[in-house]
């Protein structure tokens, strides 16, 4: 719902996000959405960011083809289905990207959740369960932002472009997913952060109470955190307190049970590279 209004927002975003990163200090952030993160990136914005805003529409056909585009592993339980882009089991790592590449889902609504992106939207049964995170934190007197959500494969290329720019390709492999193999184009991860902006998308916010609370409680919602530290030779990416993913409380509590990582839970091979 209100996808037109959702594309003002987004775009609205993005003018802010240069804006603010004019205005503010630089930080050590390792982000997966330069646009809405420190100035280090931003302090000179990539023309593909500025001069041609993220197309936002869920009917673009990519203009581009993901490089060395792999082969799926094929997964190992039954139950649940981790190839299909509708599935809330999908699996998208960096050899498993999302088929068709420019997919898009088709149930995106906003949650009612406070959101330093206005407009940002989840999956409708990820989005109920956005909210009754914020809520149960809210009930524990933790107070969380929305930081990112959904991100269109023409976004994520204009976010991928942007870190690849900055930090060159293998630091922005790190940190940042090609488009057609970000979570976030499932519409099932977020990113959160604390209300008082503090550690937002960087490193310490898993040593924030936020952030302590949410890989304490994720679970019980329905949510991983789904970049865990010491996990980057398994999951492709370096720790990522923030983004967490959104897999249903029965599956969320089973890769707990097995250790935190969704690949080894699933069964399925590390992805460290393309
Ligand atoms: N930062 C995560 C990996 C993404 O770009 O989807
Ligand atoms: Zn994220």
């Amino acid at each position: 719902m209100g996808r037109g209004l959702v594309t003002l927002c987004l775009r609205a975003g993005v003018v802010g996000g240069i804006l603010a990163l004019a205005l503010t200090g630089c930080s050590s952030a390792e982000p997966d959405e330069p646009l809405v993160r420190s100035a280090t990136v931003q302090a000179t914005p990539h023309p593909s960011v500025t001069a041609s805003p993220p197309v936002m529409s869920s009917r673009v056909t990519p203009s581009a083809t993901p490089e060395d585009t792999p082969s799926s592993a094929a997964p190992e339980d039954p139950e649940l289905d981790h190839g299909s882009p509708n599935s809330i089991h999908v699996l998208v790592n960096k050899q498993n990207p999302l088929d068709p590449a420019d997919y898009a889902p088709e149930d995106l609504s906003v949650p009612d959740v406070p959101s330093s992106r206005p407009g940002a939207e989840l999956r409708d049964e990820a989005a109920g369960a956005a909210e009754d995170l914020f809520s149960a934190a809210v009930q524990d007197g933790v107070d969380l932002t929305l930081l990112s959500a959904y991100r269109s494969y023409g976004y994520q290329q204009g976010t991928y472009a942007g870190w690849v720019e900055t930090y060159g390709q293998a630091k922005a492999d790190r940190i940042s997913a090609r488009p057609g193999f970000s979570e976030h184009q499932t519409g099932l991860a977020m990113d959160v952060g604390a209300a008082d902006g503090a550690c937002a998308l960087e490193q310490c916010f898993g040593e924030t109470a936020e952030g302590a609370w949410v890989a304490e409680h994720a679970a019980e919602h329905g949510w991983i955190v789904r970049y865990p530290d010491g996990a980057e030779d398994i999951t492709g990416y370096s720790p990522e307190p923030w983004h967490l993913r959104y897999v249903g409380t029965e599956a969320a509590a089973d890769v707990v049970a097995s250790g935190g990582v969704l690949e080894t839970a699933w069964g399925f091979a590390p992805a460290p590279g393309y």
